[in-house]
Parts: C-alpha cells; structure tokens; sequence
C-alpha cells in the first residue's frame, strides 16, 4: 500500500503551519466538515481521531437516543464495529455475508429483525456496496435505523448515490490504507439534526456548550442553574477530537478523492478482468464498487494452494492481509469468547472461507495497469 498523503499535501500543511496557527480543532476542522458533507450530500458531518472513534461515539448516541437492544453486525469487519456496540451495552447479533460483496446477507438480516433490534450497523466491505432495496425497504417498514460503515468505501455508490447518505449516521475513516488519509482520522456522518448534536457533545467529553443549537443549551442551563454554563457535562463521554493539522490533510486531499478514486476503480476492474476464475473468484458485484484493495478470494478451500499464493506473493514483495481487511471472522477473535457460544464462528460458513481464503492487496491510484497484469500474471501461474 502506497501512502495517500502526497508532497503538495504537505507543502499545504507546511504554508498553514507557518502562520503559527491554533492546532487544536478550530475554523479548518469545521470547513473540512462542510466540505466533506457536500462531497457526500448529507447535511451533517462531525470530524473525530479514527474511524473507530466514529464507531463508539455512534453506537453511543444510538444508545441514549433510542435505548438499548440488538444491533445486527457483521463477522466479517473491522474490530472496532462489534466493540463499539459491544461497549456500549447492546446485544450483537450476527450474520453470514454475501460472497458477491462480502457484506451482510440481506436476507438474513430481515430475517433476524424483531422487536428488540435497534439497529442495522452495515459495513460496506473493501468497495462493495452492500444495500439493497428490499433491506432498505424492510428498515423503513419497520422504523429501524440503519448505521453504514463506510470507513473502507469512500465514493462508493448504490443506485447511483454515494454510500454513507442512507443510514441515520455513517461513518469514515482516514486511516493510512484508505482512499484518504489524515494520518489518523474519522468523520461521523448524518442528516438528523438531533444525532449531530449529540454527537458533537460525545465527541467533547459529553460537553453541552459543544451543541450548535441554542435550545438544547438552554435546556440544560435551566434545568442545572448551579453548574458553570461552559461546564455541562450531558454524558458519560469521551475526547475524540482531531486536530487543524488532520482537517488541513483532508482538505488538501478531498480534492483529489474522486480523481484517485477513478484511477483505483481502473486498477481493480483490470484485476478482476484479468484474474483466472478457475482458481480465484472473479463473481464480485462491481456495480457502484470503489475500492482501495484487491480482493483476492481462493475458489477453493485448498491449503496447498493457499501456501503456494503466499510463498508466491512474499518473495515478488506484494505486501497482502489474510482474512480481508479486519482479520477474517470476528467471532474467532479472543475479545469474544465470553460473549458466544464454543465454536459459534462455524455458523457462518461464507466468512469462514473468507477467513482462510480470502486477501486484500493495495490498490492505490499510483499503481499502473502493467504492475496490476504483473500481478494477475503471477497469481494465474501458480
Ligand atoms: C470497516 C472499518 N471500520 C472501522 C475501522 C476503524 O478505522 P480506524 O483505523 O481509522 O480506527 C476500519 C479500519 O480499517 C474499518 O475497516
């Protein structure tokens, strides 16, 4: 993987450092803010440390706003999306995914929908979009939030609207491996006014004068006449604040998203074309994909051959994960042991293979069509 972080990024930052200016989250942090919400056409958007940081703060508004219950989650995702539901009281309930893009099945998500589910926290995998309409369909019936992780999809689209402007919030990441990076780096999106208030507060230790709208402020002023105005404390919350030093990277490199973007989008449409479907699957749903990494799925559960992909890749310096881009199945994880039953992971067969037989390879916009046939050469020949 290649940094996304350029020279003229850098330049930027070094210009706006040289004014000697405030570091901590000030006037850059809300124009990145503003920006990054035309670029996903939401109304709100909050800029946090990490894309995990935006996972808890959004599990943890869901709480007090809407109370406790289910959530429905994927095995197959970051760390961070079962801890913050996990952490935050709820009850995760999962299921298998898709094998044409890797996010939750939506048939068995409605299936599992009930009286106690208080949200759907879907990951769009590595690019996939994983809506449909039936699952849209389903939430809206029946009054129940959808939350998208788009920390790995940046751009990515379903019916032609970019992904993170369906659910109630979403989230993003600016980690070093994704389509954008502030070093480190998160953004919690979301058009109800109410969840961006919260959220503001969340992100500053549960602080009230974080609130933008004056009523709420009010409110707490009245009700709590012997505290300091500027020292409310509304929740039990956290410091996941990011600095002018992030929003000035991020501005910079929104510029550049959907430039680069098509250029990954090249990459990976060359990959996939190029790629033997006897040995690796090829059967992806590419329609509205953006994707930062090759997925490379072994079509068979073939040990030998895993080892001969590995050695191959290794000693050619392609740097690559196992397991997708969170490690494989959630459910194997230690940090769930007490949390399932013994051997629960086997429950869910198509993120097991992904476990074992499934990768991701960078795919960043400097990598040109000749390295990706280079490496479709290479993996077809073993
Ligand atoms: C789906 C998903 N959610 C959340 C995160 C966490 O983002 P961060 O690394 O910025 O904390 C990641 C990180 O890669 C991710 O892939």
């Amino acid at each position: 993987m290649e940094d996304n972080i350029t020279k003229e990024d850098l330049d930027t930052l070094i210009t706006f450092l040289k004014k000697m200016p405030r570091l901590t989250q000030s006037t850059n942090v809300l124009a990145f803010e503003k920006e990054w919400s035309d670029w996903l056409g939401v109304r709100f958007s909050v800029f946090v440390n990490s894309g995990a940081s935006a996972n808890l703060i959004s599990m943890a508004a869901l709480r007090h706003l809407y109370g406790l219950g289910e959530i429905i989650v994927p095995p197959l995702t970051w760390v961070s999306d079962v801890a913050s539901v996990i952490q935050n009281g709820f009850e995760p309930v999962f299921v298998d995914i898709n094998p044409k893009n890797l996010c939750m099945d939506d048939a068995q998500v409605i299936s599992k929908l009930n009286d106690k589910t208080r949200a759907v926290f879907l990951t769009h995998v590595q690019g996939f979009n994983g809506l449909t309409e039936r699952l849209l369909r389903s939430l809206e019936e029946r009054d129940i939030p959808l939350i998208e992780d788009v920390c790995e999809s940046h751009g990515a689209t379903f019916k032609g609207k970019k992904l993170g402007g369906f659910g109630l919030l979403s989230n993003f990441s600016f980690y070093f491996a994704h389509h954008m990076s502030t070093i480190e780096g998160g953004m919690v999106c979301t058009d109800d006014e109410m969840i961006y208030e919260t959220i503001r507060m969340l992100r500053s230790h549960g602080m009230v004068r974080e609130s933008t709208n004056v009523e709420i402020k009010q409110k707490y002023v009245h009700e709590y006449p012997d505290l300091s105005p500027d020292f409310i404390f509304a929740y039990p919350a956290y410091n996941v604040r990011n600095t002018e030093i992030g929003a000035v990277l991020g501005r910079s490199q929104l510029k550049r998203l959907d430039e680069n973007n098509i250029k990954r989008q090249k990459n990976f449409e060359i990959f996939i074309k190029n790629l033997d479907p006897q040995k690796y699957r090829t059967d992806f749903d590419l329609e509205g994909c953006c994707n930062y990494a090759f997925n490379l799925v072994l079509k068979k559960a073939d040990l030998g051959f895993r080892k001969n992909v590995e050695t191959a890749l290794k000693n050619a310096g392609v740097e690559f994960r196992r397991g997708s881009s969170g490690g494989g199945n959630q459910l194997r994880q230690p940090y769930l042991k007490d949390f399932l039953p013994e051997k629960e992971f086997e429950k869910y067969p198509e993120v097991e293979h992904i476990h074992f037989f499934g990768y991701y390879i960078g795919n960043y916009p400097t990598l040109g069509k000749q390295k990706v046939l280079e490496l479709c050469n290479l993996l077809n020949s073993l």
